[in-house]
């Protein structure tokens, strides 16, 4: 299947340590963070349950932890950390151009 590129928003619009929710044109509603500078995106809902990474999430260097049950994943790679979470999220590939954080879907 054709990916397609999307830019999302202006890269200084997301500070280091911060996470925001973007809903692609596919309906994929996502969560973009930003690691000391470098971008990566995952899928907003933790697979632990239903809660929004993007809200309940809580980014400590490439970890985000779920506030719902203290369950992180390392955001660059989608890989479950802590407990509960087990199952791996889906990630997307994130680059910067043009000064706007894009996105490959
Ligand atoms: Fe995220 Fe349980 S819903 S850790």
């Amino acid at each position: 299947d054709t990916k397609r590129i999307l830019a999302l928003f202006p890269a200084e619009d997301l500070p280091e340590g911060e996470i925001r929710a973007e809903t692609l044109p596919n309906g994929d509603v996502i969560a973009v963070y930003n690691v000391d500078g470098n971008f990566f995106a995952t899928q907003d809902q933790c697979s632990h349950g239903e809660a929004s990474l993007s809200e309940e999430g809580e980014l400590c260097g490439k970890f985000v932890e779920c506030s719902w049950h203290f369950g992180t994943f390392d955001v660059t790679t989608g890989e479950p950390g802590l407990m509960p979470c087990e199952i791996p999220l889906k990630t997307y590939a994130v680059f910067v151009a043009d000064g706007k954080v894009s996105i490959e879907y």
